[in-house]
């Protein structure tokens, strides 16, 4: 195992370093901002990422000598993670006088009881900072994550925009400078810090992490800690072994080759945005309308798949595409296909010490048609009530073509991400017309018993689950061919 370098936390806060010791590892980032640094600035308002009132701004070296920044949720990111890494808040926007775009959230009245408006900020700042802002609905896309109750998004938006003619600043030399001082600061080897009883290791390799896991079997692991984070922040759960796969190189890699795509673990959801759309719009858009951009930027790949949920939004598209993860557990590596992993509700195949470490994801063939639907009370930033993600081979050409394999996959049905076999039986073989689909609707009541809880009822469930299997047949068919923007529950099509 490579060397352990021991506490305590070295990051930068607004520019000046910063050694942390003593304070307990599920200490977050937003409890030290406020009650040791007393930077009030940066507000609390759920404390489980929804918000984004907490919004800071993380630097970090991007492993190619540059920097990478990114807009996080403080509220749910824990301390020991930002060793070798720079937090900058609101109070620094405003260093050299009022910053542009704080001027323009005055003149465009975006702010009221103010406060939701440091969030706000941090968060059109870090996408002005990063290129996201070009046009209104990138702005829009940007503060899904970010909730006011008074103002109205109007201004807000207006605000932003004006930062889409204000030239980002070059700070490619800079960042040069600063990569090399937060690497330095994070030091070599495997990261250890201990405090108030509780222990934090962050590898920076796989086979440490291997090492580490073997090591402490019992640690929890945390990635982008946006569902660990609330274990803490809203069900005081105690954590005494924590494990960093975030820092992990070897996880953060994307290898796109012809017939797939391999993302790792720790490959966040903003990243994986941009490969999966390549496979498919659908894909790009399922993670347009994933929580919001800053749970996106944290949130990765492999916590939605190994947190095994049955309303996580990638195991259904993963599964359609007949993805598979490989699992590491010390030197073993064994590959599982993806549908394989979920056993029954909170079940996974998984070992103690195992961990994921990359999916794979293959491409489409010539002969295959796909289609991803998210459905969920609102629009943007919120959890599946039904996730469906469908992927049909053909063999045959033109009116002969017959489906040689379905594959339909769905979150939000059953206690795991689940195909729905019988709808999938009732398919193959057949053209994939309106008789074809109307008997795999009527199978597909057979393959789920879905729950009603405050997302949906179960009859709702169902409905919807059949009706985005028809809605894909009439795309196919060339009977629709525009998407409604904003499905919600409210307008979900009633296709009989
Ligand atoms: P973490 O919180 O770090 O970990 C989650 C679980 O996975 C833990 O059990 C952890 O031990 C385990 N784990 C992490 N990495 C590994 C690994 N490599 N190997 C083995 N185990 C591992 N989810 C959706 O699907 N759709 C949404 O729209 C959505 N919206 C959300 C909105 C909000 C406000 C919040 C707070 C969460 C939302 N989520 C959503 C849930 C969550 O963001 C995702 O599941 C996310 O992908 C979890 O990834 P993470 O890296 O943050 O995981
Ligand atoms: Fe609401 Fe952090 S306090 S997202
Ligand atoms: Fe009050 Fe946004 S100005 S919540």
């Amino acid at each position: 195992m490579s060397e352990t370098a021991s506490g305590p936390i070295r990051f930068l806060l607004n520019g000046e370093e910063r050694s942390v010791s003593g304070v307990a590892p599920t200490t977050t980032v937003l409890q030290y901002l406020r009650r040791q640094e007393r930077l009030t600035g940066t507000k609390e308002g759920c404390a489980e990422g929804d918000c984004g009132a907490c919004t800071v701004l993380l630097a970090e070296p991007d492993g190619t000598g540059g920097i990478r920044r990114r807009a996080v949720n403080a509220c749910i990111q824990f301390l020991p993670a930002m060793n070798g890494r720079a937090i900058e808040t609101v109070e620094h926007l405003g260093r050299d006088g009022v910053h542009p775009l704080q001027q323009a959230m005055v003149e465009k009245h975006a702010s009221q009881c103010g406060f939701c408006t440091p969030g706000f900020v941090m968060q059109l700042y870090a996408g002005w900072l990063t290129g996201a802002i070009t046009d209104r609905q990138s702005v829009k896309d940007l503060v899904a994550g970010n909730l006011c109750r008074c103002t109205g998004y109007g201004p807000i938006v207006d605000a932003g925009l004006e930062l889409a003619a204000l030239p980002v600043p070059d700070t490619q030399f800079e960042d040069i400078a600063l990569a090399a001082k937060l690497s330095d600061m994070e030091g070599a080897g495997i990261f250890a810090y201990e405090a108030a009883g509780g222990r934090w290791f962050s590898p920076t390799d796989v086979d440490a992490l291997a090492d580490t896991y073997a090591a402490h079997p019992d640690a929890v692991l945390v990635a982008g800690a946006t569902d660990v984070g609330l274990w803490v922040t809203k069900l005081h759960r105690d954590l005494p072994v924590m494990i960093d796969v975030s820092k992990v190189r070897d996880l953060m890699m994307v290898e796109e080759r012809q017939d797939k795509v391999y993302l790792g673990a720790a490959v966040t959801h903003r990243v994986a945005r941009d490969v999966l759309a390549g496979i498919h719009p659908d894909l790009g858009e399922m993670l347009r309308r994933f929580a919001g951009a800053q749970i996106r930027n944290a949130g990765t790949v492999g916590g939605n798949i190994a947190n095994g949920s049955p309303i996580g939004d990638l195991p259904p598209c993963l599964i359609a595409l007949g993805g598979r993860i490989f699992m590491r557990r010390g030197d073993d590596i064994r590959v599982v296909a993806l549908e394989d992993f979920f056993l029954e509700y909170g079940r996974q195949d998984r070992a103690k010490g195992e961990f994921v470490a990359a999916v794979e994801v293959p491409r489409l063939r010539d002969n295959q048609r796909f289609f991803a639907h998210k459905i969920s009370k609102r629009f943007d930033s919120d959890i599946s009530a039904v996730m469906a993600a469908f992927c049909l081979s053909f063999e045959g050409a033109g009116e002969g073509a017959v489906v040689s394999e379905a594959r339909l996959a769905f979150g939000g049905m059953a206690g795991i991400p689940k195909r729905a076999a019988k709808a999938e039986a009732a398919l193959v073989g057949r053209p994939f017309d309106a008789a074809a689909v109307a008997d795999a609707m009527a199978a597909m009541a057979g393959d789920f018993t879905p729950l009603s809880d405050m997302r949906a009822s179960d009859a709702y469930r169902l409905k919807t689950a059949q009706n985005l299997l028809k809605r894909f047949q009439l795309e196919q068919a060339g009977a629709v061919t525009q998407r409604i923007a904003s499905w919600g529950l409210a307008d979900t099509p009633e296709v009989a």
